[in-house]
């Protein structure tokens, strides 16, 4: 399969480079400052009081270090960190087991949250609030409920949309917190953090050509950084600078806004073939042979962030950014928005 070099999801094989790059403390956490900020000052009260930490439900784009912030906070805590996914607990004894055994003041990590299923969900209803389940002992009409304490621990909540998560589910969250796309100088810290770790001799421009393509995501960073690296030993002497990104980048076709054939092919179908817009999700989709949820997760997030995209309630709109980005007149502009900017 050829996977998308500038996909925010994590790709095969990547996994193992993402537990050697993770940050492990708060300290090295790069950007997301008020995060950052506020959980410090949460973790220090918390054991202070020597309680654990309030719910966490941390939610935004993939990439961006919700999983990364999990284990932090285990840390932080002194605790372990039992992780999970939404999917993958298909019976209720599945989470039960898991609740009875987590480390008191530790951390139980679900990711996914949003695809837990309803029956499962309502017993972390009163696990979340109270530190105990309800669970059914027996069959039939000598069935009866029994509450059981539970250690006191931690739910650290991940989700890519929020919006699908029930009501009852996110109002049990103390802390609730929402990543936003890094700015490129965090990334550029970012990515000399990880070419020390790889051992790659990496200058200040060449991390900075790095980070300005990563689209406000870290884990495309690291990729990027993995892939320079590769060109650079190669073609070189195993250098990263400016040059060297540049030209490794643009092999890569990772546009100067870190666009890949994908993004240039959505925004050019909307601008070219719907006069810029409002046009529906479903025909855009159709239009380009993607899958609906993927647009909406994934190429989508980083375009409206860009301001070069906009959802409206009739449908997507290409705005003025994007025809000038793209050198292309805007239906309806007399005159045209003048040469391209350069893409590269
Ligand atoms: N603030 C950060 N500072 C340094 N590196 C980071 C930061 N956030 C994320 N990373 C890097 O990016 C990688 C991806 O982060 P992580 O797996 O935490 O993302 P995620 O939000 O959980 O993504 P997904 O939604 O796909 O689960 C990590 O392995 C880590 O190396
Ligand atoms: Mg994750």
């Amino acid at each position: 399969m050829n996977e998308r070099l500038v996909s925010p999801s994590s790709v095969s094989e990547e996994s193992r480079f993402e537990v050697t790059l993770r940050p492990r403390t708060l300290e090295e956490y790069v950007g997301q400052r008020k995060v950052v900020d506020n959980l410090r000052v949460f973790i220090e009260a918390a054991r202070k009081r020597k309680e654990p930490l309030d719910h966490v439900l941390l939610f935004g784009p993939p990439g961006l270090g919700k999983t990364t912030l999990a284990y932090i906070i285990a840390h932080e805590m002194d605790g372990d960190l039992r992780g999970t996914s939404g999917p993958v607990i298909e019976k209720v004894g599945d989470l039960a087991a898991i609740l009875t055994s987590v480390e008191e003041s530790g951390v139980l990590f679900i990711d996914e949250i949003h695809r837990l299923p309803a029956s499962i969900e309502e017993l972390l209803y009163p696990a979340m609030e109270d530190y105990q389940i309800d669970i059914v002992i027996g069959e039939g009409p000598s069935a009866r409920s029994v509450k059981l304490p539970i250690p006191r621990f931690t739910l650290v909540g991940s989700t890519t949309r929020a919006a699908l998560l029930t009501s009852p589910l996110r109002s049990r969250f103390g802390i609730v917190f929402r990543l936003d796309f890094y700015t490129t100088e965090d990334l550029t810290k970012i990515v000399s953090n990880s070419a020390k770790k790889l051992g790659v001799p990496t200058d200040a421009d060449g991390a900075l050509e790095i980070a300005r393509r990563s689209r406000g995501t870290p884990r495309i960073a690291n990729r990027l950084l993995r892939r320079v690296r590769d060109f650079a030993e190669v073609d070189g002497d195993g250098t990263i600078n400016a040059d060297v990104a540049r030209i490794a980048l643009q092999k890569l076709e990772v546009d100067k806004m870190g666009f890949d054939e994908i993004d240039r092919q959505l925004m050019l179908t909307i601008m070219q073939n719907f006069a810029g817009g409002p046009v529906g999700l479903n025909t855009i989709a159709a239009a380009i042979g993607e899958d609906k949820t993927a647009i909406e997760d994934i190429y989508e997030p980083y375009l409206i962030q860009l301001g070069f995209l906009s959802r409206t309630s009739r449908g997507r709109v290409a705005t003025e950014i994007a025809y000038e980005h793209f050198g292309i007149r805007k239906p309806g502009n007399k005159f045209s928005s003048g040469p391209q900017t350069e893409l590269w």
